[in-house]
């Protein structure tokens, strides 16, 4: 039995088949229509969402399975103190996969010693998000038809964005990529993930302003400076709109780069870029849909 904890679960091969299912399915979905007839997909999401919840709930509905879980912790029995080792022991005997977001790193792992059915981290904490990874890289495999020889903008909050840490991580696996990222000082990616860039020579550098490295990008990858992981709300709102991208800016990019961002935006792209054919942060979102269906094809083992 395999479970998703972290991109790197799957090596670059297993992905690349993951991918060519999730392409197959948005070319053709009603030959997977029936898939999972009969089985059950239960979301354990101890913090919000929006995006990843319902496009797990999506991909279950579409490939014919159904559905059932809790979105909100108050709601369920972790109010009254049950551990999530006894949660997944419970939900094994209801569902045949689980996906998982709690708001501490590493709970996820946890359930998945315990459980008796395939466990996606769906997001722990500020640790991993491997299944937004998926939607990323899929987004870019798509739009470009490669995921190697890319210079990487990742802008934002890159010290507690676990969108990035993931993507960083899966990305290093490709050939030509090169990383920029762009934060303030306070919101540096961690160090134990520039210590294994340099053990791995992968090139990076790091810069607080924008403006400075937009022309040099083959991707940006926008995030959000979230308000929940910060200790104290004066340090959140000296640093919430640090970064807008706006058209003054795109002018300077590449008229082939991509945005991404793994959504929720709050101010950090301006509206008045949405129609720009190179932000693509809501296609991103139905690509979420079909890697999803693909993942849960390919962890209970029916593709
Ligand atoms: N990208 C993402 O994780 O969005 P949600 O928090 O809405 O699931």
């Amino acid at each position: 039995m395999k479970h998703l904890m972290t991109p790197l679960d799957f090596s670059v091969e297993e992905l690349e088949k993951l991918f060519l299912l999730a392409n197959d399915i948005e070319r053709h979905p009603d030959k997977y229509a029936h898939d999972c007839d009969g089985k059950i997909l239960a979301t354990c999401f101890y913090e919000p969402s929006t995006r990843t919840r319902l496009s797990f709930e999506s991909a279950m509905l579409r490939l014919g399975g159904q559905v059932l879980g809790f979105s909100d912790a108050a709601s369920s029995s972790a109010s009254k103190g049950e551990s999530v080792s006894d949660t997944i022991r419970v939900i094994s005997c209801f569902a045949h996969i689980c996906a998982m977001r709690h708001h501490k790193e590493g709970a996820p792992m946890v359930a998945a010693t315990k459980s008796t059915i395939p466990v996606i981290n769906a997001g722990d904490g500020g640790h991993q998000h491997p299944t937004q990874t998926l939607t990323d890289l899929l987004t870019i495999r798509s739009m470009k038809g490669r995921l190697n020889n890319f210079t990487v903008g990742l802008c934002g909050d890159l010290k507690f964005g676990r969108t990035v840490h993931s993507l960083i991580h899966a990305l290093i696996r490709y050939s030509g990529i090169r990383f920029i990222f762009i934060s303030p000082e306070e919101l540096r990616v961690p160090d134990y993930i520039i210590e294994e860039l340099r053990e791995k020579q992968i090139p990076f550098e790091e810069v607080i302003r924008l403006e400075d490295v937009m022309g040099s990008l083959d991707l940006l990858y926008m995030t959000r400076v979230q308000r929940e992981r910060f200790f104290n709300e004066e340090d959140y709102v000296r640093l919430k709109d640090f970064y807008i991208l706006d058209k003054k800016k795109m002018n300077l990019a590449k008229s082939d780069m991509l945005v991404l961002h793994p959504l929720p935006r709050v101010n950090e792209i301006s509206v008045e870029i949405d129609n720009d054919p190179r932000a693509v942060y809501f296609k991103q979102v139905q690509y979420g849909v079909y890697v999803r269906m693909a993942l849960i094809l390919t962890l209970l083992g029916i593709r």
